[in-house]
């Protein structure tokens, strides 16, 4: 076990700070939780990893306010960054309750300090890229598509609302990614571009593992069977973000695409 390795647990410290939050996470209460839902270890694993997964989402847009306030950037659009912050840890709670819903989070080992891979570039525009490029455009885009998917296949309707509930919000978290690179157009070059495009490929091939290793079991409650999800995932590799990402002059390397079943050449 690597010393950077610590339970993951969640806690509220309520007051104030609860009253503030409940506007914002009242829906969930409201979510039909007197459904039986039938016991799954696959579902368990994958709510667990999803609420991991959103808690680092959290992370990532906290890095990209910050990065996006070093550039200058529209205040609206920082200011939605920040405000992405709250929906990744309404949707961490959403998707914890979730899972003990059906019987349980499972035990999970986390490393609290590796949440966001750091930019790699020094100019700060481009670190800001860097850091949209992969959550919005990639991580988000992919996301959409997957969870819309998940929900037609959820059998539940627990399930189903919780899944309504997150794409709304994870749409637009992908828009910001689309709107920050044409805000930012005139200022990339075509080396920042070929870099992003790189940047993106990377993130690609990076999610491609990772949401089917959480992804892939029996579809339903949340489970997408490797039969659903593959095509699935080809098919928002291409469309959501290598289309778009092209539309703006970022183009992933065809390796990469290739890497995950979506090389153009294969359409
Ligand atoms: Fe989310
Ligand atoms: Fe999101």
């Amino acid at each position: 076990m690597s010393a950077g390795l610590v339970p993951f647990e969640l806690s509220t410290i309520g007051g104030p700070w609860g009253r503030r939050l409940a506007p914002r996470r009242a829906w969930i209460d409201e979510l039909p939780w007197d459904e039986a839902l039938p016991s799954s270890p696959e579902a368990r694993q994958v709510w667990t990893a999803t609420a991991f997964s959103e808690y680092a989402s959290a992370a990532a847009f906290a890095e990209i306010a910050a990065a996006m306030l070093a550039t200058g950037a529209p205040i609206d659009l920082v200011a939605a960054a920040g405000d992405f912050v709250v929906d990744e840890l309404v949707h961490t709670e959403l998707a914890a309750r979730v899972a003990a819903a059906l019987g349980g989070a499972v035990a999970l080992e986390v490393d609290l300090g590796k949440l966001v891979r750091p930019p790699v570039a020094v100019d700060p525009l481009l670190a800001a890229a860097e850091l949209v490029v992969r959550t919005s455009c990639v991580g988000e885009a992919l996301t959409v598509p997957i969870l819309k998917l998940s929900r037609r296949l959820a059998g539940s309707r627990l399930v189903d609302a919780a899944l309504a509930a997150v794409v709304a919000d994870e749409a637009s978290h992908a828009q910001l990614g689309w709107w920050f690179l044409d805000w930012a157009d005139d200022r990339l070059d075509d080396d920042a571009r070929a870099h992003l495009g790189r940047v993106a490929g990377g993130a690609v091939r990076a999610f491609a593992p990772l949401l089917g290793a959480a992804g892939c079991g029996r579809s339903g409650l949340g489970v997408l069977d490797c039969a659903a999800y593959d095509p699935a995932f080809v098919d928002a590799a291409r469309r959501s973000v290598a289309a778009p990402l092209a539309a703006r002059g970022i183009v992933i390397p065809a390796a990469d695409l290739a890497a995950v079943g979506a090389d153009p050449a294969r359409e």
